[in-house]
């Protein structure tokens, strides 16, 4: 029994059947494979070019491992608990196949360094997957933006309604904290992609390995400067799940607007059938499940999160087995996010807005008191006074049950002289968003300059 694993040498006794469940890792990181066989060939070919192995036997251990890799493709591959992980799995199959020859590869590298750059190679590509998922949110969300340019929404501070926006301004924000996102995993792409084969367990190793060959071999552009360093380090993964974490709270924000957009108190909002599910007893309900499950999934990734961050928080120097712990919650992130966006997007594409009850919720709330105060500013009354006449105005009104535009001018100007004819221009509520052209404003001139530059983006990913 205790011959049987890789590293029984020394052992007498087998493993017990519960540690064997225990520390098996397997059952998920075989979803290294693909990496695994491929930092593994970089490695041989490495080996041969540094005289380790003859390029005969380089070759015939690359082949083996595609042969390895198709077997695995096909189904065909039978893995095994006992071989504990992805590696030793991909190693004693490859052995199987290609005979002792296969017990060369492992020169010069331990599963330490091994299963880091298995890792990184992962946690590279799916973050790239990540940005792609998020331009295509951005895309469909500039669309829309471009559709709903004048259309008229009540915009809140406080969740209170308080100035006029457009509803393109409105999507655009969040196209602003999608793009961050993307920039966010760019940056820590830069320390993802650093290859850390060489550091061996720990402290290097007395083969002539080169690094930086297997880093090129394998696009990556950075090596690793500390071997302890390099198979102890999991800030790329904590980074990428905390990018996760981000982009989960930016759509689950949305989640919850859409949420409350849908509420026929509010009405902004048709979900689209497709996203939507029904009650199986109120008839007549149509509730924003995808909404409240992407809102509630965000917990799961800051969860994610919060766990990476306890696991690291207490690790002496340098490997510990603690970090096999490191894959659930970055593989269950991966999942959680690109299904978000991927929902995000078709979901916003399909999404019916109702520009008649923004509008008429503008006209409700008062949301053109600000105009009214600047109004009475620009003609000399010290701000905080206008402030206070325009409170006043907004009082009377709402007494009466109307809006400050419905007033006639003899009301308005009991509230100050300086009140004229020309006060119903400023009143009204899309001159309130078509005066806002300042850069990053919600007048047309900004919306279109911010879809402009976002579409700029877009085109040079
Ligand atoms: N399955 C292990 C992990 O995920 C691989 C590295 C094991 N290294 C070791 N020295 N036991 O971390």
């Amino acid at each position: 029994m205790a011959d049987k694993k890789m590293w029984g040498g020394r052992f007498a006794q087998g493993t017990a059947a519960s540690m064997e469940a225990f520390s098996e890792s397997v059952s998920f990181d075989r979803l290294l494979y693909a990496e695994d066989i491929r930092g593994s060939q970089a490695h041989a070919r490495m080996l041969a070019r540094q005289g380790f192995l003859t390029d005969d036997e380089a070759r015939a251990i690359c082949d083996g491992l595609d042969k390895v890799k198709s077997e695995i493709e096909s189904g065909a591959f039978v893995w095994k608990t006992e071989m504990e992980d992805v590696h030793m799995n991909v190693e004693s199959r490859l052995t199987e196949i290609i005979g002792p020859l296969g017990g060369k590869l492992h020169t010069a590298r331990s599963r330490n360094d091994q299963v880091a750059l298995d890792f990184r190679l992962h946690v590279a590509a799916r973050l790239a997957a990540w940005q792609e998922y998020l331009a295509s949110v951005v895309t469909v969300f500039v669309d829309r933006a471009e559709e709903h340019k004048n259309t008229m929404l009540p915009g809140c501070t406080h969740f209170q309604p308080a100035q006029p926006v457009t509803l393109g301004q409105h999507l655009l924000a969040y196209c602003q904290m999608f793009k961050r996102d993307h920039e966010r995993v760019t940056d820590a792409l830069k320390r993802v992609r650093v290859m850390p084969l060489g550091a061996a367990a720990l402290a290097g190793t007395t083969h002539p390995v080169d690094p930086r060959a297997v880093a090129d071999d394998l696009g990556l552009p950075a090596t690793f400067a500390n071997s302890m360093d390099a198979v102890s380090d999991r800030d790329f993964v904590l980074e990428a799940v905390f990018a996760g974490s981000l982009v989960m709270a930016h759509l689950s924000r949305m989640c919850e607007e859409l949420i409350i957009w849908a509420n026929p108190n509010f009405g902004y909002v048709k979900l689209p059938d497709q996203y939507a599910t029904g009650s199986s007893i109120m008839p007549q309900k149509k509730n924003p499940d995808a909404c409240e499950i992407m809102r509630g999934k965000t917990g799961r990734v800051v969860g994610s999160l919060m766990g990476l961050l306890v696991l690291i928080k207490g690790l002496p120097m340098t490997y510990n087995r603690d970090m096999q712990e490191d894959k659930e919650p970055f593989f269950d992130a991966d999942r959680t996010v690109t299904a978000s966006l991927g929902i995000m997007a078709d979901m916003l594409r399909l999404m019916e807005f109702v520009p008649e009850k923004m509008a008429a919720t503008v006209k409700r709330g008062f949301l053109n008191a600000t105009e009214l105060a600047d109004y009475l500013a620009a003609k000399g009354v010290p701000f905080r006074e206008a402030h206070h006449i325009t409170g006043a105005a907004v009082a009377y009104a709402e007494g009466k049950g109307v809006g400050l535009e419905d007033l006639d001018l003899d009301e308005l100007k009991r509230f100050s002289g300086e009140i004229g004819e020309d006060v119903y221009a400023v009143l009204d509520y899309s001159a309130a968003i078509r005066r806002r052209i300042t850069p990053g404003g919600t007048g047309p001139e900004s919306v279109a300059a911010q879809i402009k530059a976002l579409r700029g983006w877009l085109g040079s990913l």
